[in-house]
This record gives C-alpha cells, sequence and structure tokens, in this order.
C-alpha cells in the first residue's frame, strides 16, 4: 500500500519509551516498507543533543531489538530520516523554534504527528505551546495528530481536566490516546473470532456462559520504576486501562460497520452498563494486595516495600482483583473477574471464558467429570492462541474422559514478529482510530474504577501481602460468586 508522507515529532526521544518502542516498531516499518519516502522523524529532548548523536541511539535501539533487520541499507535509510532539535518542555521559546526548523525544512504542508513520549504533567503544557506556534490548526493543508500515552488522569476529576485542557486547543478527532494493549495481535483477534463466525453469537451470553476471568500477571516486580508505580498502583496502572479495555472487547455489541467511532460507541456501552461499585460493594467485589518477599531459583526476591525509592510503610497494591457485572441483556448476572500482579509466579495475559455445566448430570455413575466445564480461552501474552476445552470419550472398555483443545492459532510466541507500536504508529499516520481511546471512553472507565480508588484511600488497615513468586494471596478466591472456581493463571 502507498503510503501518505508525514512527519513525526518525538517529544521525549531520548526517554526510554522512545528508545525501546517507537524507534524499534518505526524501522520494523520501515522494513516492511511501510514508510513513505519523505517521511521524517524530528526527535526533541532537553538534551544538548545534534542531529549524529540522536541517529546513534537509535541505531543502539535498533541493535537491541531482536526483530530488526541488520540489512546496512536498511539502517541506513532509516537514519537518514531522523533529526533532532532540542525542546525544552518549560521554555516556550523552544516550541517556536520548533516551529520555525518545520518551517524551514518544509514540513509544515504535510501531516504532523506530535507524539508525547513525556510525563503527563508536561502534557497540557506541550500541547498549548503547539497550539500556540500554529502547530494545530488545520488550516495549512496537512493534519495535526497528538498521541499521548496512558496515564490519562489519575482519577475521574484530573482525567476530565486533561481532556479540557488538551480540547482547548486540538479537536477530539485529533488525539489519539494510545493503549498498546488494543495493538497486541490477540486482542484485535478477540473482534475478528467473535464477529467473522456465527458458530459462537449463541452461546456468548448469560444463558451458557458461566464466568469470564481477565488476568495479566507479571513475573517481574517493580525494579527501578518504585517511584512511578507507589503513586499510582496496580488497580490505575492495569486495570482502568488495559484490562477494561479488553472486557470491552469481549462483551461488546457488534458494530454497525468498522468505522472508529461505530466501534467505539459500542465500547463505551459496555463500560455504562458496569454495574457501579457502592462503598459497601467495594469490600466484597476487590481485593487488593502487596508482594512481600519470595524465592525464585535459589535467589530471594525483595519485597515490595524493599524495592529503590518506595517508601517502607507503603499501602501501594501491586495486585488487584475484581468482580464486575455488566448490567445489559446480554450480560446480567455473569461475573467478570480482573486480576493483575507484580511478580507472580509467570508471566501471563489471558481471557478465561467458563461455560456453564451441561444441565443434567447424565454421566454421574461414569469417569466423566462434568465439573469440567468448556472454556475458551484467548491468550494474549506469552503465547498468542485461541484455544477451546472440551471432554472426549476416552478410548477402551471405561466410559471415561479426558480434556482436550481445538487451537483456532499457532499458539506460539507471537508468529507475526510484530509489536503494538508498529500497528499503531501505522494507524496514527493513517488517521485511523479505532484502537485509540476515546475521551468518554477514558472517562467511563475511571466511573468505575474511582469508588475503588477512593474506599482503598480511605481504608487504614494493613495491606495484604503475598509471597513474591507465588499466583498471589489465596484470599482473592473470595471474591468467587460461589464455591469450586479457580483463577485460571496460564494456558
Ligand atoms: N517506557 C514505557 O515502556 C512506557 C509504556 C507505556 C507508557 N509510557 C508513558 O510514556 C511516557 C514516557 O515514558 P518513558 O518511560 O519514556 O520516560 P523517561 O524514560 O523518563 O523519558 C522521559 C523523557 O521526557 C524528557 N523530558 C523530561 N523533562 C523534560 C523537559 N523539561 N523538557 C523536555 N523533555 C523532557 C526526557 O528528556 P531528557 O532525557 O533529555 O531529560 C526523556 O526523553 C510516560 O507518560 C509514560 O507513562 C511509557
Amino acid at each position: 500500500m502507498k503510503q501518505e508522507s508525514c512527519t513525526i515529532v518525538i517529544f521525549g526521544a531520548t526517554g526510554n519509551l522512545s528508545r525501546s518502542k517507537l524507534i524499534p516498531a518505526l524501522f520494523h516499518l520501515e522494513a516492511a516498507g511501510r514508510l513513505a519516502p519523505g517521511l521524517r522523524i524530528v526527535g526533541t529532548g532537553r538534551r544538548d543533543w545534534d542531529d549524529a548523536r540522536y541517529r546513534e541511539q537509535a541505531l543502539a535501539s535498533i541493535r537491541d531489538d531482536r526483530r530488526a533487520s541488520d540489512e546496512a541499507s536498511l539502517h541506513e535509510r532509516f537514519l537518514a530520516r531522523l533529526s533532532y532539535v532540542r525542546v525544552d518542555l518549560n521554555r516556550k521559546q523552544d516550541f517556536t523554534a520548533l516551529a520555525d526548523y518545520l518551517e524551514r525544512n518544509r514540513l509544515l504542508a504535510g501531516g504532523i504527528v506530535f507524539y508525547l513520549a513525556i510525563s503527563p504533567s508536561f502534557y497540557a503544557g506541550a500541547a498549548r505551546n503547539l497550539a500556540r506556534n500554529g502547530l494545530s490548526r488545520e488550516d495549512s493543508g496537512g493534519w495535526r495528530r497528538l498521541v499521548v500515552e496512558k496515564p490519562f488522569g489519575r482519577d475521574l476529576e484530573s482525567a476530565r481536566e486533561l481532556d479540557r485542557s488538551l480540547h482547548e486547543d486540538f479537536r477530539e478527532k485529533q488525539i489519539f490516546r494510545i493503549d498498546h494493549y488494543l495493538g497486541k495481535e490477540t486482542v484485535q483477534n478477540i473482534f475478528v473470532f467473535r464477529f467473522a463466525n456465527i458458530m459462537l453469537e449463541p452461546l456468548w451470553n448469560r444463558n451458557y456462559i458461566d464466568h469470564v476471568q481477565i488476568t495479566h500477571s507479571e513475573r517481574q516486580g517493580i525494579g527501578s520504576r518504585g517511584g512511578y508505580f507507589d503513586r499510582v498502583g496496580a488497580l490505575r496502572d492495569m486495570v482502568q486501562s488495559h484490562l477494561l479495555q479488553v472486557l470491552t472487547m469481549v462483551a461488546m455489541e457488534s458494530p454497525p460497520d468498522l468505522g472508529a467511532e461505530s466501534i467505539r460507541d459500542e465500547k463505551v456501552k459496555v463500560l455504562k452498563s458496569v454495574r457501579p461499585l457502592t462503598e459497601d460493594a467495594v469490600d466484597d467485589m476487590t481485593f487488593r494486595a502487596q508482594y512481600a518477599a519470595g524465592e525464585s531459583d535459589g535467589q530471594r526476591l525483595p519485597a515490595y516495600i524493599e524495592e529503590p525509592e518506595v517508601p517502607a510503610d507503603s499501602n501501594t497494591e501491586t495486585f488487584a482483583a475484581l468482580r464486575l457485572y455488566i448490567d445489559n441483556w446480554r450480560w446480567q448476572g455473569v461475573p467478570f473477574y480482573l486480576r493483575t500482579g507484580k511478580r507472580l509466579a509467570e508471566n501471563s495475559s489471558l481471557v478465561s471464558i467458563a461455560f456453564k455445566k451441561p444441565p443434567a448430570q447424565l454421566f454421574k455413575q461414569t469417569g466423566i467429570d462434568i465439573n469440567r466445564p468448556n472454556s475458551l480461552i484467548l491468550s494474549i501474552q506469552p503465547l498468542e492462541c485461541i484455544r477451546l476445552e472440551l471432554q472426549v470419550r476416552e478410548n477402551g472398555l471405561e466410559m471415561k474422559a479426558r480434556s482436550t483443545h481445538l487451537d483456532a492459532s499457532s499458539c506460539a510466541l507471537s508468529a507475526s514478529g510484530i509489536d503494538a507500536y508498529d500497528s499503531l504508529l501505522l494507524d496514527v499516520m493513517e488517521g485511523d482510530r479505532s484502537l485509540f481511546l476515546r475521551s468518554d471512553e477514558v472517562e467511563q472507565a475511571w466511573k468505575i474504577v474511582d469508588p475503588i480508588l477512593q474506599a482503598w484511600a480511605a481504608d487504614s488497615d494493613e495491606i495484604p501481602l503475598y509471597r513474591a513468586a507465588s499466583w498471589g494471596p489465596k484470599e482473592a478466591d473470595r471474591l468467587f460468586h460461589r464455591r469450586g472456581i479457580r483463577w485460571r493463571n496460564t494456558l
């Protein structure tokens, strides 16, 4: 496909996100022939770098990326697109210098992506200073798009405030709120799997589904991110954004078409239908905990409060679990369990859809266990997989069954080698907003999470602990709506 040429201006070009994700993704698009010949990448940062220094850093990022081609001519072609302009976000005159640079290089006539890979505290100021220098206006012919990274606020009020500021200078259609989870192939596959197949539709509701679990677990502890994470916690960091997004993909109705607004309308409807948690319900329907020290491969793993920059009396949760209900016709009464944690036993992101048991105990006198109802597993990482688990008869004289599964994909590590940022950056350039969050979507997600944040903040009890490298606290089981349910941890 022929790509339209444009310019990508990265704020925070010297930072971690830019080095570990954006440059590798752009290089991957270069290798795939998806960057137009005239496309330019302008890195900006506070450091006093020049083009050569910026290109050196970019080359190092490419070399660190296991997916990247080592073809020298490709490196050369990509690096030639890069330049560096020093912009201190606190200095208005630096934005004027940036606008001059874009004009001098005749880049204003085309489209420009402004990618804010910077601390959220700078978002509103950066948008304002871009606008002051005419860089939000689209009347010169080229489009202007602003990409913001999560977190979008730290609660409902601050998210609204951030939106108000951004909307003073940019229209909603110019703002691309990125949630990289939505760029993951399996997450997109949920959509195709549900709406390109009629087979599941009659089963996809309260009549056949017992409950849904959405899990994101990480083996790693907080490491060097303690300073940031301690102010945020697992609920804001993962649940408000990624896990609620996955929930919308599982629960949404079919949109009338594939237009961004149609898809986002349906996702917002799901979030609006999530039953609000009252103060009393928070205790019953949520659980939080923090990792204590543990051991893995004979090595001691530190407790959360021993991590750098974490206060010794921190009450911040590194584990959060919720039971939610979606009050609409399709999902009435079906519990959705959301769970995330750091320093758990394995890295795993998956959705487990547990179907109900067969209505009659036909196999009571046999070795067939009807307590193993069908499950559909949508595994997002590390393996990408859609798996249907079934019971079949075991060959032999006895009436016995065994579990087997049908895999609807290769169940391998990301088979395509495509990272979420590859496809999301391409979408920004092409103006496709369907995988980006609309402002009302972000607001609805905060409405769900806000009462929990408030209740947890008011709770002065000591936070429960779980052993590092375990599957989390046993007490989280109390969220289940009945006995006999277990957390589904891995594929
Ligand atoms: N890292 C990730 O994987 C990741 C994932 C999801 C979301 N995010 C979000 O992405 C954003 C950036 O994260 P990050 O991890 O890349 O942070 P980072 O490594 O701390 O980088 C911050 C960047 O901001 C620049 N900066 C700081 N103060 C500045 C100023 N006054 N003027 C100009 N530039 C300034 C830094 O430039 P200097 O180095 O020159 O000071 C640096 O390039 C954050 O909003 C974060 O929440 C990151």
